[in-house]
């Protein structure tokens, strides 16, 4: 029940987390203002924050760590590496391009961390 609970959060900000970094760059390609409205500021924050404690969640439940099993540490440090990516994307680039490529890094990032997600694996494209 917890862990259904659990799962089900941690997909659901999954999805929230892609969409809205997926606006958000599109809204940084456009210059859009929008992106330095106060909610685009704030809620991806607590998204995020409900994605990780849900993650964290997770692993206590099935009693898998990262630094202890190879494709939760691989998840850590891909985590870091995306959202590292991600404030050069939104915020910290200094060019268009820079910030542009950083974005689509970023994107790729997510999608290794997805399929390393469903295959327990660190090196989930080599099957
Ligand atoms: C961008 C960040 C993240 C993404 C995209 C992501 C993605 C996913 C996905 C798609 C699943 C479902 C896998 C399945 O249905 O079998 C999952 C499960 C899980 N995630 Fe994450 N996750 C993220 C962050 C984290 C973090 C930070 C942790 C822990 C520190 C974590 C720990 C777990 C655990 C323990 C499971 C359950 C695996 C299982 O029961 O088989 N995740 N994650």
């Amino acid at each position: 029940m917890t862990y259904l609970i659990l799962k089900n959060l941690h997909l659901t900000t999954i999805v929230i987390t892609l969409t809205l970094f997926v606006l958000r760059g599109a809204w940084m390609m456009a210059e859009s203002p929008r992106i330095h409205a106060r909610w685009v500021r704030i809620v991806p924050h607590v998204n995020d924050s409900l994605l990780l404690a849900s993650g964290i969640g997770l692993a206590v439940l099935i009693q898998q760590y990262p630094l202890v099993h190879g494709w939760l540490t691989a998840k850590f440090f891909a985590l870091i590496l995306y959202i590292v990516l991600g404030t050069i994307a939104i915020k910290r680039g200094r060019t268009r391009s820079q910030r542009i490529g950083a974005w689509i890094a970023a994107l790729l990032v997510f999608g290794y961390i997805v399929a390393v997600a469903l295959t327990h694996d660190p090196f989930p494209f080599l099957h």
